[in-house]
């Protein structure tokens, strides 16, 4: 994806991640049980990469999260910047990445890599605590970084007060857009 191929949902959001408040790298990540039972929860967007555009975030390997995407590997990614009063949601494929997974442990404060040194989450409270420490140079085995590799997005933009949606697909031409009604 060159510069002047980016297209205007990925460049606004670049922008928050480099210029926004820590607030506004929330997002929902929205998944399917073995029941289909619709699960969401927040997390934390650690980056947005191009070339293909996906984005990341990180997760214990052994949460209900990561077993629901392991069985159904797309998912849903509500973000909303409460800076920008912009929702955009983001779909595409989820898989746990290999790739940057040492950088992004490099780069979470001790405090932050401390919630992984907990019990295994949505276990009962307690249970054995994993061998290391947050201080560690390498992650513990269960520290995941997940990838979403994105192949539509919806954008509604109310920071203008009259709100514009637009719906953003990915085919073999590239990304187009098309002006919704909210
Ligand atoms: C502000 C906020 C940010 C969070 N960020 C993350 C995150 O980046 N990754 C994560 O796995 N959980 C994060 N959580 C916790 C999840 O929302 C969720 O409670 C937990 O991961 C268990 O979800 P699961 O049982 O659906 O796997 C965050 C919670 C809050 C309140």
């Amino acid at each position: 994806m060159s510069p002047d191929r980016r297209p205007a949902w990925f460049t606004a959001l670049s922008a928050v991640l480099t210029e926004g408040p820590p607030t506004d790298r929330f997002a929902a990540l929205a998944t399917v049980d073995a029941a289909g039972q619709p699960r969401a929860r927040l997390v934390v967007i650690r980056a947005l990469l191009a070339d293909p555009p996906r984005l990341q975030f990180t997760a214990d390997l052994r949460s209900a999260k990561v077993a629901e995407l392991t069985a159904q590997p797309r998912a849903e990614l509500c973000w909303f910047a409460p800076s920008r009063w912009v929702q955009t949601r983001l779909t595409g494929a989820v898989s746990v990445a290999a790739a940057g997974r040492q950088a992004a442990w490099t780069a979470m404060s001790v405090e932050t890599r401390g919630q992984f040194f907990g019990g295994a989450s949505g276990h009962p409270l307690g249970g054995p605590p994993p061998l290391g420490a947050p201080t560690d140079a390498a992650p513990p085995a269960h520290f995941g970084l997940l990838t979403v590799l994105i192949d539509a997005v919806d954008v509604v933009d109310l920071s203008s007060g009259a709100a514009q949606r637009t719906r953003w697909h990915l085919s073999d031409a590239g990304w187009s857009a098309t002006a919704l009604n909210p």
